[in-house]
């Protein structure tokens, strides 16, 4: 936590439009110590997805919280407003007194409607914004509409570090001076813990190799955005749901997923040629062994989560791919939909 951390927090706020960066171990950490810092604690509850990596709910577990995982949208991936709103009618709803919305593969969920719902409950919002990385909703950065915001530098990340990474943002002064100390052992003057916190430190390599690929995020954001489109193109007419993007939205694409049928028999064609096409994800969080029967849901549970679970495929995307290599994923997926 020397100069390069320092510098690195300045460039990655001042991108992303936050008064604020807080540089943290991992994008885990984030999300665990937004919520503490938020002033959660102990058995409080904390809505949010069960569509997500399942990052976003341990993150809950080990701040000391309860989740209440709510379903999503089946065009955008993302939280539905309005099963979230349910939530907080329901028993499960009592004592949630945050809500994590995730802006999935790159899409930010409808913050619009989410903050409203939030308003009228008197609840914060943490945005998980580990795979939104300079997306937008409504011309404003995913990670401006809460207290806070999550994001993760893992090296796969549309912004990745060459180890875990993560780093908080917020306008608030009094919630960064919060998070300066909790990602350091609660110390405010070293040496003495003003609060238990924990060590959750930016190392300077990390965060120097962050600062050189932060110069080149817009320009690869923006090939990420060409090769999505000439993927909605190129795939145009076969029988899967290509991303629907919202008109509020700029996408970053962090990954590009469609949805099939018989898509396991695909998946497994499409690996036998050789095309590393992925599932995002395989497993709800609430059906994984960790959480099944213990985690809180939603009244009528996760209908379009558990449908989605079987249909999502993820198909190859990086800014370095070429239009040659776009073009032979699509010519392999048009022939194996095909059987
Ligand atoms: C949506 C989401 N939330 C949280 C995380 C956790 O980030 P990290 O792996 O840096 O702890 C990830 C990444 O794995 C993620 O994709």
């Amino acid at each position: 936590m020397g100069d390069e951390v320092s510098a690195f927090e300045s460039e990655f706020s001042a991108a992303q439009d936050a008064r604020h960066a807080i540089g943290v171990a991992s994008g885990t950490d984030a999300i665990e110590l937004s919520l503490r810092a938020a002033g959660l604690g102990r058995g409080d509850r904390v809505a949010t997805v069960s569509h997500t990596a399942v990052a976003t709910v341990a993150a809950i577990y080990r701040a000391g919280l309860e989740p209440v995982l709510v379903d999503v949208v089946s065009k955008t991936y993302t939280m539905d407003p309005e099963s979230l709103d349910l939530a907080l009618r329901s028993d499960a709803g009592r004592g949630v007194r945050a809500v994590v919305p995730v802006h999935l593969y790159g899409h930010p969920a409808d913050m619009t409607r989410i903050a409203d719902v939030a308003r009228a409950h008197g609840i914060c919002i943490i945005e998980d914004c580990a795979q939104s990385h300079l997306a937008k909703w409504k011309g404003r950065f995913a990670g401006t509409f809460g207290v806070a915001s999550a994001f993760s530098f893992y090296p796969t990340k549309n912004l990745g570090a060459l180890g875990d990474g993560g780093a908080i943002l917020t306008d608030s002064d009094a919630m960064a001076e919060r998070l300066k100390s909790l990602r350091q052992y609660g110390w405010r003057e070293r040496y003495i813990s003003s609060e238990v916190g924990c060590n959750s430190r930016l190392d300077e390599i990390q965060a120097s190799v962050l600062r050189v690929k932060l110069k080149t995020l817009s320009e690869e954001t923006r090939a990420r955005r060409a090769l999505a489109r000439l993927y909605d193109e190129t795939l145009a007419g076969l029988p899967a749901a290509l991303p629907w993007v919202h008109p509020d939205v700029e996408h970053s694409y962090h990954l590009y997923v469609i949805q099939i049928d018989r898509r396991d028999d695909v998946l497994t064609r499409m690996r036998a040629r050789g095309v590393p096409v992925q599932v995002h994800y395989p497993l709800p969080v609430h059906l994984q062994p960790a959480y099944v029967g213990s985690v809180r849901v939603v009244p009528g549970g996760l209908p379009v989560t558990e449908a989605l679970a079987g249909r999502l495929l993820t198909l190859p995307l990086h800014p370095f791919m070429g239009e040659g290599e776009i073009a032979m994923v699509c010519q392999a997926l048009r022939e194996c939909i095909a059987g």
